[in-house]
């Protein structure tokens, strides 16, 4: 058959700006996260703890509003960017990923995600949005920071103006007892779902890279650069959904 190879301009420029500032953030929760896993190893405590705690706090204040964008984004933008073109759903999505996982490797290219592709695009949406939620928690009951910190504060000290003008982060000596160990049973099954999100995550990830290494292997269209210019390099045999 007679093929033309063609530029086809896919992901628009929010896309690929949430994209790099996503695997940024997340990069940088991860590390950072590790770090907090590990403190009684690592041997860190009191007020670096508490620096280390703030400052994934703020990356992940980066990584929420950006989720938050691409989110509203995929009501808005342009075709690839939408729900459609992203979500496991339809009446053809089933017999294009059976058609694509038995045909693997004979397939024609897909302009936009190919099927596996946008399944693991929405687990990704759908981890990230757990974590976020999670992480915004977590930064309320134990760094009493925004947007929960006032309400946690409250909590702890029962409302008492005194007690809520002296409390700092990590440091116990102006919460109620009883009301603290009441946020700390609310808060446990949140540091659960965080930390057990943060491993699947690592699976997904991998899983993710390894895709894109195995789809621009094989189907060699600048999968990679286009996610960088935004462009597909393909002949006209491709498929738009
Ligand atoms: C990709 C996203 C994220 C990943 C992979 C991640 C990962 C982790 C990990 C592994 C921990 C250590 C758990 C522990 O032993 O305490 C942690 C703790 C924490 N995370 Fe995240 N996180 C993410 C997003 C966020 C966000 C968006 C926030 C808030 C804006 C946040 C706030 C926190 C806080 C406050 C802690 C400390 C909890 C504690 O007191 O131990 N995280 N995170």
């Amino acid at each position: 058959m007679n093929t033309r190879l063609q530029r086809y301009k896919v992901w628009d420029r929010t896309t690929r700006v949430f994209h790099w500032i996503n695997a940024a953030t997340v990069i940088a929760l991860i590390a950072i996260g590790i770090l907090i896993l590990n403190t009684d190893i690592l041997g860190i405590k009191g007020e670096a703890k508490i620096l280390l705690k703030s400052v994934h706090v703020y990356i992940g204040y980066v990584f929420v509003l950006n989720l938050v964008w691409r989110l509203i984004w995929a009501f808005m933008g342009s075709h690839y960017a939408r729900w459609r073109q992203i979500l496991p759903l339809g009446k053809n999505y089933l017999t294009s990923l059976k058609r694509y996982l038995l045909n693997s490797g004979n397939e024609r290219p897909y302009l936009g995600h190919n099927p596996v592709a946008r399944l693991i695009i929405s687990l990704f949406f759908l981890l990230l949005s757990l974590q976020a939620a999670t992480g915004l928690i977590l930064a309320g009951t134990d760094l009493y920071m925004p947007p929960l910190g006032g309400y946690f504060s409250e909590w702890v000290t029962e409302g008492d103006q005194a007690r809520l003008n002296q409390l700092k982060p990590g440091d116990k000596s102006q919460v109620v007892d009883s009301a603290y160990k009441e946020m700390r049973s609310f808060r446990k099954p949140v540091i659960t779902i965080h930390i057990y999100g943060f491993y699947t995550l690592l699976i997904l990830v991998f899983t993710h890279v390894l895709g894109v290494i195995i789809t621009e292997i094989r189907e060699k269209n600048g999968l990679i650069s286009a996610m960088i210019i935004g462009e597909k390099v393909l002949d006209d045999t491709h498929q738009d959904e």
